[in-house]
C-alpha cells in the first residue's frame, strides 16, 4: 500500500509517539515557544523541499558541507538513511503538506530492501524511524512485514554468550558494542508486540541488562565501545571511537543512553531502568561542561571547552529523550527536565542554529559534529539532528493538548 493513501487520513492526531498513555506528570508549555515552534515546522516544511529537489533517485541526505555547498549523500545502507523520511512523515503530521508525503513515499521504496541486512545493528534507526513512523500514521500489512524482517535481521545480530547485539563485524575476535546501540531496540519491542513472540523482547532486556553492566562507569557517564570475547563473555575493552578519548563522555553517546533507558522503561515498566535514565539525565545536567544553553560540546571532556565545538544533534535527542522522561518520574526532576528540553528547544530555535530559509542544503539545523576523530562530517547539519529536534517540538507540543 503507497504512503498516498495517507492523504485520507485527515485530521490527523498531533498525540505523538511512545508514552503519552503512560505519563504521571505534565508540564505547561509557553505560548512564546509554541509559536516558534509552528514557526519552526513550517520552515522545516520548505527546507525538505529544498531537500529534495537536490538528490538524485536513490540518494539519502547525509550531510551538507557550507564551506562549498555540496551535499553529501549515501546509498540506503548507510544507518542515517531512516532519518529523511521518518522527518517527512513527522513534519507532514504537523503540516499535512501532501508534498512531504510523496516524496516520504518515495523514498521509502528505496529503503525497504535494507529490511533484510543483517550486517548492520542500526536496523532500528533505519527502519523503525522511517516504516515505524509510516505504520503508526497508516498501519497497512506491508509496512507491518518488513518491520517484522527488520527485526529478524537485527536479532540475527544477539550473541547469547555475550548477552548483547552485535553493533559493528569487525576482526573475528572482536565483538563491538556501541552505546547506540541502545536506540535500536525499539524495533524488538514493536516485534514481540505485533507477534506475541517474546524472544525480541527478551533479546532488547537482556542487551539493556549488559549494558548498564558493561558501558556505564560509577558517574553514569557512558563508554562508546565494549569489546567482548564472543566466546567467553568477557569483556576484552573499553573504548571510544567517536568520542575524544576512552575516558571521556562523548556527548551523542550520551544522549543515546538517556533516549534509550528512558524507551527501555516506557516499554518494560521496570523501575531500573527508570533509575537508571535519571542517573544519566543527572550526570548531563549537572555537568559543569554543559553550557548555559544546554547544546553540548561534542564531548563533554573535549580538550579545549570552551573552545570546542557544539554538537547540535547531541541537544536535539536528549531534548526529546527529557521530554518523555519528564513524565515518568518525580515532579521536581521532572520540572528540570522539562525546563532544559525547553531551553534546548529555544537555542536551537535561535539563528545560531537554525537555518536560514533556503540555506544548508534544505537542512533545519546547522552545527552538529558526526566523527571528529575520523575527521567526518565535522560542525555541518546532520539529518538525525533535524529528526530529534522535530520529533522534540512535537513531543512539547503535546503538552499544550493536555
Ligand atoms: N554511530 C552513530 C552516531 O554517530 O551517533
Amino acid at each position: 500500500m503507497k504512503l498516498r493513501s495517507l492523504l485520507l487520513i485527515v485530521p490527523l492526531t498531533i498525540v505523538h509517539l511512545h508514552g503519552v498513555a503512560q505519563q504521571k506528570n505534565t508540564f505547561k508549555p509557553q505560548k512564546a515557544l509554541l509559536t516558534t515552534i509552528q514557526k519552526n515546522l513550517a520552515d522545516a516544511d520548505a527546507q525538505y523541499k529544498v531537500m529534495a529537489g537536490l538528490l538524485k533517485p536513490d540518494q539519502f541526505p547525509k550531510a551538507f558541507h557550507p564551506k562549498d555547498g555540496k551535499m553529501e549523500t549515501s546509498n540506503s545502507g548507510w544507518w542515517c538513511s531512516g532519518f529523511y523520511p521518518g522527518t517527512l512523515l513527522e513534519l507532514y503530521e504537523q503540516t499535512h503538506d501532501k508534498t512531504l508525503l510523496t516524496e516520504a513515499d518515495r523514498i521509502l521504496a528505496a529503503l525497504a530492501k535494507e529490511q533484510f541486512n543483517t550486517h548492520t545493528h542500526d536496523l532500528g534507526f533505519m527502519m523503525y524511524c522511517s516504516f515505524g513512523n509510516a505504520n503508526r500514521l497508516n498501519p497497512n500489512p506491508e509496512y507491518k512485514q518488513i518491520l517484522l524482517n527488520s527485526a529478524k535481521s537485527l536479532s540475527t545480530r544477539f550473541n547469547p554468550v555475550t548477552g548483547t547485539i552485535k553493533s559493528w563485524d569487525s576482526k573475528p575476535t572482536d565483538y563491538l558494542v556501541i552505546i547506540d546501540n541502545m536506540m535500536n531496540l525499539e524495533l524488538l519491542f514493536w516485534a514481540t508486540k505485533v507477534t506475541g513472540d517474546s524472544s525480541y523482547y527478551k533479546i532488547a532486556v537482556t542487551h539493556a541488562n549488559n549494558t548498564i553492566k558493561n558501558h556505564y562507569r560509577p558517574d553514569y557517564s557512558s563508554y562508546h565501545v565494549v569489546n567482548y570475547d564472543a566466546n567467553t563473555g568477557a569483556v576484552k575493552q573499553k573504548k571510544t571511537a567517536q568520542g575524544y578519548a576512552n575516558e571521556s563522555a562523548w556527548a551523542r553517546g550520551q544522549a543515546w543512553g538517556l533516549y534509550g533507558f528512558t524507551l527501555m522503561y516506557r516499554e518494560t515498566k521496570d523501575k531500573k531502568y527508570l533509575d537508571q535514565a535519571n542517573n544519566i539525565a543527572k550526570f548531563i545536567l549537572n555537568n559543569p561542561n554543559l553550557p548555559a544553553d544546554k547544546i553540548p560540546y561534542w564531548d563533554f571532556n573535549a580538550p579545549n571547552i570552551p573552545g570546542a565545538l557544539r554538537d547540535a544533534s547531541a541537544g536535539s535527542i536528549m531534548a526529546s529523550a527529557l521530554l518523555e522522561l519528564c513524565r515518568y518520574t518525580d515532579k521536581a526532576d521532572g520540572q528540570n527536565y522539562f525546563n532544559t528540553a525547553q531551553t534546548i528547544i529555544k537555542s536551537l530555535s535561535s539563528p545560531t542554529y537554525k537555518s536560514a530559509p533556503g540555506t544548508n542544503g534544505g537542512f533545519l539545523l546547522q552545527h552538529s559534529v558526526g566523527h571528529f576523530p575520523a575527521g567526518t562530517e565535522i560542525d555541518v547539519p546532520l539529518t538525525y539532528a533535524d529528526y530529534y529536534f522535530v520529533e522534540a517540538m512535537t513531543r512539547y507540543k503535546a503538552f499544550a493538548a493536555k
